[in-house]
């Protein structure tokens, strides 16, 4: 069973970005599924990596649609990025380092803050593109 289900609530209504969105919560669940199995620690820390790298793409993929449709809120965006992009890399860096042992509230933190982070700012800004999209048909 999934611990985190993907809710209609959470749709910005462009598709591209709906199916990347869902692929970052199907990594968070196999990262919290790999844990509670108790999978050895190359597992988890391979997930982890590639829960990174989905995001950071899926960063660069909105990041681009600012600057195509000349977004006017992009650079307090990015900064959130570029915020939790810094939260990633060092829990990456710490957990290689056998400093830090994953778990489940830092999996649950990484959950909530996609999830709050698609409520407010991605909503924002799919909401803009939208209808620009809308204006150019
Ligand atoms: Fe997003
Ligand atoms: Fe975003």
């Amino acid at each position: 069973m999934k611990l985190y289900e993907w809710s209609e609530t959470l749709c910005v209504r462009i598709e591209a970005i709906d199916n990347e969105h869902k692929l970052i919560y199907d990594k968070i669940n196999d990262l919290s599924l790999s844990l509670s199995k108790g999978e050895p620690e190359r597992v988890l820390g391979q997930t982890l990596q590639d829960l990174i790298t989905l995001t950071s793409e899926h960063f660069a993929t909105e990041e681009q649609l600012f600057e195509k449709y000349t977004y006017t809120d992009a650079t307090q965006h990015i900064a959130e990025h570029n915020k939790f992009r810094k939260k990633m890399e060092a829990l990456l860096i710490i957990y290689r380092d056998g400093r830090y042992a994953l778990s489940v509230d830092t999996i649950h933190y990484l959950k909530d803050w996609i999830t709050i982070h698609i409520k407010s700012y991605d909503m924002a800004y799919a909401s803009y593109i939208s209808k620009k999209i809308n204006i150019s048909a």
